[in-house]
């Protein structure tokens, strides 16, 4: 009897070693040796886009009526600011007035030929159904600047901010209010869709849902998986609902129209420990395989025992290309914090940027082939580092770069690439602290200088502009 009991437990301690052994072997945390990489060898295809990105709210100034500018004013349950250092938007980097000096900008002193910008929906649209003509105009000047500047422009609908009447009436966590979105997509498409061939619906819905209705640190500040999740799907649903709308506009079938996904990918910490392991694959699982799933055919679906389940079929899962932004990944170990202040996991060697995550460019290697799975060409809508001392960004540029230009001899059909960002702003819950600018904001003076760092970009751009 006890020669059958102490066989058993020795066989399933062994079964136990082998799997630990095997997902140890198996998992994908790609690691280069960087002595070995020559960062000059770079190639990318002609015609590639070389851009900088923005976001309406993070740059222009004055937002005064939409979810975060409501959401800067307000505390959280014991009364501390909702931003850090109590911060708040305000005048940003002024680009609603300055912006055709920083399109100069752009074009001369960085050499870029393409600018990825967002539509502040609460300015056009301030009350339900009242369209704020000044506000469309002023949208179709940048165009016209843009275009007249030889910028081939980018536009996003939706990067994070919406109309205040838009979120009290519940925002995307209500499946009915898809119609003001697609009704204002299909307005913008009507106004620009002569001039503007790319167009952006959603910027990054998993960050998006998870920040606001999951951990509660963006507006409307809900931390409830389950609503999360039904975000997560109304988010997929407009998507979809837009991109089949602009189709059916004259000159829908010229566009080109993508979603914008943000890939974080989700690492163990120890890779032979399987708890580490379980949360990871529940994280990729809600952020990054449901997303790109959808798009190869299959329902909707998240799964995450006890806290999420969600299966929708949802129709019309096209895109004429995936946007892709991608910063890091993270290292998961279950005892981590699941609010802010976040801890870095690093490994030996990593560089360590001012948000608490590492500079990881075989990550983006990963991340592109990942949604090159997906057939449809790629545009990089964002991708930088927030360095207020800028003395890692050069590095991070060429190896980056480094990493894309693999990426596209290992096949990925990358377009183009924007920076995140072309100036200082507005960092969200993190205000003005986060220093991500091409261009360094005095936000005093609202001098705009050109990091030493960004240099490293302009020198590629001109290397390489004609592919
Ligand atoms: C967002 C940007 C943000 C950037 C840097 C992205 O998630 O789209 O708005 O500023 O990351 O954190």
């Amino acid at each position: 009897m006890f020669d059958i009991v102490a066989g058993v437990l020795i066989l399933t301690g062994l079964a136990l070693v082998a799997t630990v052994w095997r997902l140890h072997r198996l998992y994908p945390e790609v690691r280069w040796d960087w002595s070995r990489i020559d960062l000059s060898e770079l190639s990318f295809p002609d015609g590639f886009l070389w851009g900088a990105a923005t976001a309406a709210h993070q740059v222009e100034g004055g937002n005064t009526n939409n979810n975060w500018s409501r959401w800067e004013l307000s505390t959280d349950e014991s009364g501390k600011p909702r931003i850090h250092n109590g911060q708040r938007s305000g005048s940003a980097c002024e680009h609603y007035t300055r912006y055709p000096k920083d399109i100069e900008r752009l074009r001369d002193e960085l050499g870029l030929g393409s600018y990825r910008f967002s539509l502040e929906w609460s300015r056009i649209e301030p009350e339900e159904g009242h369209f704020d003509l000044d506000a469309i105009q002023h949208y179709g000047d940048v165009i016209d600047e843009l275009i007249a500047s030889g910028v081939t422009p980018m536009v996003t609908l939706h990067h994070f901010t919406h109309p205040l009447w838009f979120e009290d009436k519940g925002s995307f966590e209500k499946e009915e209010n898809l119609d003001y979105f697609v009704r204002f997509s299909e307005r913008m498409f009507s106004e620009y869709g002569d001039r503007v061939k790319l167009w952006c619906t959603h910027n990054e819905p998993g960050p998006f849902a998870t920040m606001g209705w999951g951990m509660g640190v963006f507006p409307p500040g809900v931390r409830s998986p389950k609503r999360l999740g039904l975000v997560l799907t109304n988010l997929m649903r407009s998507h979809c609902r837009v991109y089949a709308a602009i189709k059916a506009m004259p000159g829908g079938d010229k566009a080109q129209v993508g979603l914008v996904k943000n890939i974080f990918q989700f690492d163990p910490w120890r890779r032979w420990n399987p708890t580490h392991w379980a949360l990871t694959r529940s994280l990729e699982e809600t952020y990054n395989s449901s997303i790109l799933r959808l798009f190869r055919g299959e329902p909707f679906t998240i799964r995450v025992p006890g806290l999420m389940n969600v299966r929708e079929d949802i129709p019309g899962a096209e895109l004429d290309f995936i946007g892709l932004n991608y910063y890091s990944h993270l290292l998961l170990s279950p005892l981590m914090p699941t609010s802010p202040p976040f801890k870095v996991l690093a490994r030996p060697g990593d560089v360590v940027t001012d948000f608490p995550y590492c500079s990881y460019p075989e990550g983006f290697y990963r991340a592109l082939m990942s949604v090159g799975e997906l057939d449809k060409p790629i545009y990089v809508t964002e991708n930088g580092i927030p360095d207020a001392r800028d003395d890692r960004r050069a590095e991070f540029i060429q190896k980056y770069m480094y990493a894309m230009s693999r990426a596209i001899s290992d096949g990925c059909d990358v377009r183009g690439y924007y920076y995140w960002s072309l100036l200082d702003n507005f960092e969200w819950a993190e205000g003005y602290d986060m220093r991500f600018g091409l261009f360094a904001v005095d936000f005093e003076t609202q001098k705009r200088t050109l990091r030493d760092g960004a240099k490293a970009y302009v020198d590629i751009v001109r290397g390489h502009r004609n592919g």
